[in-house]
């Protein structure tokens, strides 16, 4: 079985197990004074992690629940890394609604070094799976290789102007404010705005052409590491809020169609 095969497979393990946890009564906590977790979100993640170890052994893990910033250097060591959401949408997934999603992304080292934002890590992403059970969607792209939902093979749009797109966003736990001014500039330019709170799904529905583009501020590796990998196999490009090279750790992030890009991202410079 090769990798990204590994990779769904565990993913719909996780995502089963969490569309039957959904139905029970959850226990959910504050991480933060807005941001929740739930005793699901913590038992996907301790699934996905098992699972990964027992067939490699030696690959590195960053995973939301249990990660700490200080495990980075030793991880970096590992010849993969798998980078997880083990429920990316909780607060949709604990208000009951369907928009949520196992995230993972496989990124592969070549070495590890310091970035402005944080340690960021040399190398590139080499598969990804977006998982969401409750609608049935699995989407999946390796590198060189293309982006599927559901095993069909999906393009983003082509989609020309600003003024005829529709955008995606949302808005971190923390600082929501910081994309206000983003959010307006924007609002104003294009078609429309819209906010579904899971930015895996955000990304996978630019990939599949239903949004023309999506950007956010305040995201985490885990939050994008398939996601961006599924939109550039699609045809789109992901860099980060300012068009250059998306860092995985550098908190923000702007996906397209490529043919808005570049008008985006001029309109982001102004503000
Ligand atoms: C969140 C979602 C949401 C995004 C937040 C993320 P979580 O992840 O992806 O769309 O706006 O910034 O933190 O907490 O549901 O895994
Ligand atoms: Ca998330
Ligand atoms: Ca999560």
């Amino acid at each position: 079985m090769n990798i990204l095969d590994y990779a769904v497979k565990t993913a719909k393990k996780a995502g089963t197990f969490i569309l039957k946890e959904q139905k029970k009564s959850l226990k959910v906590t504050k991480k933060g004074i807005r941001d929740l977790v739930t005793n699901a979100d913590k038992a996907s993640e301790k699934l996905i992690i098992k699972e990964i170890l027992s067939a490699y052994p030696d690959h590195g893990i960053i995973a939301e629940e249990s990660h700490s910033a200080k495990d980075l250097a030793k991880i970096a060591q590992a010849p993969y890394i798998w980078i997880i959401d083990p429920i990316d949408g909780t607060t949709n997934f604990a208000n009951g609604m369907d928009q949520y999603a196992v995230s993972i992304g496989i990124f592969k080292t070549k070495s590890s070094k310091s970035s402005k934002n944080f340690e960021y890590l040399e190398g590139e992403l080499i598969a990804g799976v977006v998982y969401a059970p409750a609608l049935k969607q699995l989407y999946t792209a390796q590198k060189g290789k293309g982006a599927y939902l559901n095993s069909k093979r999906i393009k983003v749009s082509k989609t020309k102007k600003v003024i005829d797109a529709v955008y995606a966003t949302g808005f971190p736990y923390k600082n929501k404010q910081t994309n206000m001014p983003y959010f307006a500039a924007i609002l104003e330019k294009c078609r429309g705005v819209r906010r579904w709170g899971a930015a895996s799904l955000d990304l996978c529905s630019v990939a599949r052409g239903h949004f023309d583009a999506h950007w956010e501020l305040g995201l985490q590796a885990w939050d994008i590491a398939a996601g961006a990998l599924i939109v550039k196999e699609a045809g789109g490009q992901v860099t980060d809020i300012n068009g250059n090279q998306l860092d995985l750790f550098g908190q923000d992030l702007f996906a397209s169609n490529s043919n808005i890009h570049k008008e985006t991202v001029q309109i982001f410079k102004t503000l």
